[in-house]
């Protein structure tokens, strides 16, 4: 698929991702289809679309021109044949459960032309796992956006052996269409690269702290004041939760891996010492 023939994209799941993905998509001139199988919510979607272009006229980011024809290219459906039937580029954003995205990809295939784009915005799954779901794996591809993906530039497009060479292309140039900087993931690697490198770095943190080598405060002091990082590792933690690092440090040990610091994490997850969501994490907030 070519890029300058995608002329209507659906996104399926409507959470936090998927909304966002497909909005920004209408708001750059693609017509959208969103589509979720619990349909109950899909009036406060449109509301939250609604509330969000407003606001985005009230702050003078977009005329109401521009606010008005991306609501008009925005479409949600709570039927998944028809949110699909006729789109070359479907991007599937429902929760990270194998077994339904399996089954998703099979109905999406049975409904979509042999050259239309599937791809995945899942953050661990990599699109090889759905091969045999598809008849033509060659137009399977993650595009992983960050969240808030309305407002976050990147976007990894992740390309396994399967994948074909103008499949990469157009997504990459998708990426750029719609306002993002994309980055090219040639491996099919655990956690691409923005969430490995991010691992890493707080792999190195904790260590450093399980050693008595510095506190985790002065971790993030030096990282943010000398590498000018947003926010250091132990206060992005916080942010996104220790019990989500907790979860997925965990698998790894469990799996044999010998993860220095690991056990820093542990005693605060035990101790319900979850970050800014408890109230007390690495640092203590007031709730
Ligand atoms: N949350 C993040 O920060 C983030 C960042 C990048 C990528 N991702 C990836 O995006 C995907 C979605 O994550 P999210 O945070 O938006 O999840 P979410 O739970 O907010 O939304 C998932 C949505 O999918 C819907 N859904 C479930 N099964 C469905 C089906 N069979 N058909 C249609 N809709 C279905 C649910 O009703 C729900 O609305 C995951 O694969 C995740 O790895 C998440």
């Amino acid at each position: 698929m070519k890029i300058d023939d995608i002329k209507k994209v659906s996104v399926i799941g409507a959470g936090l991702m998927g909304r966002q993905i497909a909005l920004n998509n209408a708001i750059y001139g693609y017509n959208t289809w969103l589509n979720d199988s619990v349909s109950d919510m899909l009036p406060a979607v449109q509301k939250w679309a609604d509330d969000y272009l407003a606001g985005r006229v009230a702050k003078a980011k977009l005329t109401q021109e521009e606010a008005d024809a991306a609501a008009a290219r925005f479409h949600i459906e709570a039927n998944l044949e028809t949110a699909v039937r006729g789109s070359q580029l479907v991007i599937e954003a429902i929760i990270e459960k194998e077994d339904e995205k399996r089954t998703l990809f099979k109905k999406i295939n049975n409904i979509v032309s042999p050259d239309a784009i599937i791809a995945t915005n899942s953050s661990f799954m990599p699109s090889s796992k759905f091969i045999d779901c598809v008849n033509n794996p060659s137009r399977l591809a993650n595009l992983h956006y960050f969240n808030p993906a309305l407002a976050m530039k990147l976007i990894e497009v992740v390309t396994g052996a399967h994948t074909s060479e103008e499949t990469a292309e157009t997504l990459m140039e998708f990426a750029r269409r719609t306002g993002k900087r994309p980055a090219r993931v040639r491996k099919e690697i655990d956690g691409f690269i923005v969430n490995r490198v991010s691992t890493a770095v707080t792999l190195t943190a904790l260590d450093l702290v399980s050693r008595g080598i510095a506190s985790p405060e002065d971790i993030d002091i030096a990282l943010e004041n000398g590498l000018n990082y947003p926010m250091g590792p132990f206060r992005l933690m916080d942010l996104t939760g220790i019990d989500l690092s907790y979860l997925v440090l965990s698998e790894r040990v469990a799996n044999g891996e010998v993860i220095p610091g690991f056990e820093l994490v542990e005693q605060k997850y035990k101790e319900g010492k979850f970050g800014r969501k408890t109230g007390c994490g690495w640092y203590s907030y007031d709730k």
